[in-house]
């Protein structure tokens, strides 16, 4: 189960992974926090059912996280993968469900939702993308998996955005893969892949 907010490139990756057996996890259902998008549409070509839970149509916030959860639930997803949602999960859901989130820049640095101008601003040489199980924080989960985009000197947001967000693709379909097939467990804040903690 996806949720997205835009034009769901990532998604998009995870539909053309799953397309194949061999992969491991069927995308069940795309959820969205606002009509419109790209990433309903590539939902809809791929013949995967969607839904839109919008904040504003919600009295609160929890009760908009409470909407969103019962939604999810009726697909009974093992796993809910955050691909460009741009809402914060409340308690409804990140208790029912384990829920992975790719981030564009390398954590703890520069989270929230301007990470790349951030990164950019700051002046670091290197950033990159994190893929990271998702807590009450504001990216603030365990760490699975990360990979390094080097900065260019002629580099705009948008075309470092995009060159972290081709490594991204890649790295959200390969984390989910493994989780589908070989399972994972934590000690602490470390994530393995593997059902059995050593
Ligand atoms: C990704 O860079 C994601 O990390 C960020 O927004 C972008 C979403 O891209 N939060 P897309 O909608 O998957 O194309």
């Amino acid at each position: 189960m996806v949720l997205v907010s835009g034009s769901g490139t990532n998604l998009q990756a995870l539909l053309d992974a799953a397309a194949d057996d061999a992969f491991g996890a069927a995308v069940v259902a795309v959820g969205a926090d606002r009509d419109g998008i790209e990433g309903l549409a590539r939902a809809e070509r791929a013949a995967v059912p969607t839904f839109v839970v919008r904040v504003g149509d919600h009295a609160t916030r929890a009760a908009w996280d409470a909407a969103l959860a019962a939604r999810i639930a009726e697909y009974k997803p093992d796993l809910v993968v955050s691909a460009g949602f741009m809402k914060i999960l409340g308690p409804s859901v990140l208790d029912a469900w384990p829920v992975v989130n790719t981030h564009p820049a390398l954590l703890p640095a520069f989270p929230g939702a301007h990470a790349v101008h951030d990164a950019l601003a700051y002046g670091v040489r290197v950033t990159g993308c994190t893929v990271h199980l998702v807590d009450a924080g504001v990216d603030t989960g365990p760490v699975i998996a990360q990979e390094a985009v080097a900065v260019r000197d002629e580099d705009d947001e948008g075309t470092l955005h995009e060159r972290i967000k081709t490594v991204e693709r890649r790295l959200l379909v390969d984390v989910v893969g493994r989780l589908a097939r070989e399972g994972w467990h934590t000690r602490g804040r470390r994530v393995r892949f593997g059902r059995v903690a050593q």
